[in-house]
């Protein structure tokens, strides 16, 4: 039998849901500018998510809540430009889509239309079914959102694992059932154990894709800033650091003012 990976010139919600079929695993990661999207859509990241975490690492809000839909338009289109293989899904922000299935559906389509992105993700189950139909019900993809749902913190109260008491955990393979039952292609589970994703993940065949989910989802996402070690003050049990750049940058930076003050910089080769 042959292992080798199918190659995907440019990844649809298809080609997740045959990677999951053939057993291989999703990557995804967040992206928010040009510049970054570019260099991760190169490293063939499957999935690039313009998340509303942006609200968090490049807008220095302490939650998601603030960030506006022109402001997710905008990191969007940013995205659109740099890439030419990755799906790209972008985060109805808080507001947008929870009161009102018509404003969800607007919301959608000005994401899709203004931005050239792929697919919108929503936070939620059997609460937002309604709107989810209707986004669905345009032609638009949507990717649902389990687990630690950020846009309800104040709900929640705290950042800490979701769905560990039966309960709870029983309404989120209720509510991911229902979203693969609506349409959507793909759901993020957040924060929960992994026990519960192994469950998700076998009752579904449309991709689970885990943060803080553990091994069993069919994928695995973080956000950028994190993995590259630009934020060091967050430190969750599920963050794998693959550079410390805040050092690394510092370092660089702290050198450059060090250049210029001692006339190091520029030399006689970097001027005219
Ligand atoms: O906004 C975001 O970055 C997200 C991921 C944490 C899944 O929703």
């Amino acid at each position: 039998m042959s292992t080798a990976k199918k190659e995907y010139k440019r990844v649809t919600v298809k080609s997740l849901i045959e990677m999951k079929q053939n057993q291989e695993k999703i990557s995804m990661l967040t992206a928010y500018d040009y510049s970054m999207a570019k260099i991760v859509d190169d490293a063939k990241v499957d999935v690039i998510l313009v998340g509303d975490s942006a609200s968090n690492v490049m807008a220095g809000h302490e939650t998601t809540l603030p960030i506006t839909l022109d402001q997710m338009i905008y990191h969007a289109s940013s995205v659109i430009r740099a890439i030419d293989r990755a799906l790209v899904v972008v985060d109805l922000p808080f507001g947008s889509y929870q009161s009102d299935p018509k404003e969800a559906l607007r919301s959608a389509i000005r994401i899709m239309k203004e931005s050239g992105a792929h697919a919108v993700k929503v936070e939620g189950g059997a609460e937002i079914k309604e709107s989810v139909k209707r986004i669905l019900n345009a032609g638009v993809p949507v990717m649902g959102h389990l687990g630690l749902t950020p846009q309800a913190i104040y709900k929640f109260g705290t950042y800490t694992v979701r769905a560990k008491e039966k309960e709870e955990a029983d309404k989120l393979i209720e509510d991911a059932l229902l979203l693969e039952k609506l349409g959507c292609f793909a759901i993020v589970l957040e924060k929960i154990p992994a026990s519960l994703t192994k469950i998700v993940s076998e009752k579904l065949s449309i991709p689970t894709i885990g943060i803080g989910g553990g091994r069993y989802a069919d994928g695995q996402v973080l956000v950028i800033h994190d993995l590259l070690g630009m934020t060091h003050e967050f430190n969750p049990r599920f963050l794998r650091r693959y550079m410390n750049l805040y050092e690394e940058m510092g370092s660089a930076i702290s050198q450059y003012v060090a250049d210029v003050k001692s006339l190091d910089f520029p030399s006689e080769e970097e001027q005219y």
